[in-house]
C-alpha cells in the first residue's frame, strides 16, 4: 500500500496530484492495459499529447478503469502545426472526440516555436476553449520566461503551469524560479532522464542503498522536494508502483544538493532549447 499522493493548488483554483503518469509512447492495446494499471494503482493524472497519437489509448483506459471520470484528469497538449487561432479551436475539439471524452483537465500548448511566432494567438484560442468550458486548465510546455510573459501580457490569463525538460542532468533552477514568480508551477518531462543511465549514476545509486529506495525513487523524490511535478512513464505495473511510493521518505538537504550535483552545463538530453527548437 503507497502513501496518499499529495495535491499541488494551481493559480485557477484547481489541484493536481503531485505526481502523474508520462504516456509518450504509450499507444494501442498495451497502452490502455499500462494506463489501467496505472489508474488502478492510484495514478490520477494522466499526461497525453495530440502528437503522441495516443489521446484515443488514454480515453478508453479512462472508461476501461473503475475510477470515475471525476477523480481522473487527463492532459493534451496542442502541437505547433495548428497554432493559427481557428485551427487551434478545432485541434481541441479533435482532442476532445479522439479521446471520447466531455472536457479536458488540463491543454497546454506544447513549444512555444518562438521563430513562427503563433503562440500567443494559439494561447488566445486556449482562453476561449476553457471559456466554453471544454477545458477546465490551460497551461503550457517548454516556455522560457519571455514566452510566458508574453502571453500573459496579452491574455492577462497565467498559465497554470509549464512543462519542462527537468531530471538531475538539468535541474533547471533558473526556470523553475521563474515559473514561481509569475504563479506558474512546474511539471517535469523526461523526470527519469529516459533511460539514459541517470539511474546508474553512482550517486543515485548510493543515495538509494542509504535510503533503502530504488534509485528511480530517489531521482523522483527530488522533484517532488523541489516542488516540480514529476510525470514518469512506464509500461510496467510493478516500476508504476515503485514510482508512485515516493511520499513517506525525504532527501536531506545534503542529498537533495548531492543529487543536484549530477546536473551539466547543457544537460537537455535531445538539445531541445526551446529558443531554437521547433517541433510541429
Ligand atoms: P518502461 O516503460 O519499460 O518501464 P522518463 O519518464 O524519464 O521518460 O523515463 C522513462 C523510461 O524509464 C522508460 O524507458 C521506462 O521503461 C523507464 N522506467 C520507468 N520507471 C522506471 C523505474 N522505476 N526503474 C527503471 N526504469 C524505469
Amino acid at each position: 500500500m503507497t502513501s496518499p499522493i499529495p495535491t499541488v493548488t494551481l493559480n485557477d483554483g484547481t489541484s493536481l496530484p503531485a505526481i502523474g503518469l508520462g504516456t509518450y509512447k504509450l499507444k494501442g492495446a498495451s497502452g490502455v492495459a499500462a494506463a489501467t494499471s496505472a489508474l488502478d494503482l492510484g495514478y490520477r493524472l494522466l499526461d497525453s499529447a495530440y502528437n503522441y497519437e495516443n489521446e484515443g489509448t488514454i480515453g478508453q483506459a479512462v472508461r476501461a478503469s473503475g475510477v470515475p471520470r471525476e477523480e481522473i484528469l487527463v492532459t493534451s497538449k496542442l502541437p505547433g502545426r495548428h497554432y493559427h487561432y481557428d485551427h487551434a479551436i478545432e485541434t481541441v475539439y479533435e482532442s476532445l472526440y479522439r479521446t471520447g471524452l466531455e472536457y479536458l483537465d488540463l491543454y497546454l500548448l506544447h513549444w512555444p516555436n518562438p521563430k513562427n511566432g503563433l503562440f500567443v494567438e494559439a494561447w488566445r484560442a486556449l482562453v476561449e476553449m476553457q471559456r466554453r468550458g471544454v477545458l477546465k486548465s490551460i497551461g503550457v510546455c517548454n516556455f522560457l520566461p519571455e514566452h510566458l510573459e508574453r502571453v500573459i501580457e496579452d491574455s492577462g490569463v497565467t498559465p497554470v503551469l509549464n512543462q519542462i525538460e527537468l531530471h538531475p542532468y538539468w535541474p533547471q533552477a533558473e526556470q523553475r524560479l521563474a515559473n514561481e514568480q509569475l504563479g506558474v508551477a512546474t511539471e517535469s518531462w523526461s523526470p527519469l532522464g529516459r533511460s539514459t543511465g541517470l539511474l546508474d549514476e553512482p550517486v543515485i545509486v548510493e543515495l538509494a542503498r542509504i535510503l533503502g529506495r530504488t534509485p528511480a525513487q530517489v531521482v523522483l523524490r527530488w522533484h517532488v522536494q523541489l516542488g516540480a511535478i514529476p510525470l514518469p512513464k512506464s509500461l510496467h505495473p510493478e516500476r508504476q508502483r515503485e514510482n508512485l511510493d515516493v511520499f513517506d521518505f525525504a532527501l536531506s538537504d545534503e542529498q537533495m544538493n548531492e543529487v543536484s550535483s549530477l546536473s551539466r552545463p547543457h544537460g537537455r538530453l535531445w538539445d531541445q532549447d526551446p529558443a531554437q527548437y521547433e517541433e510541429y
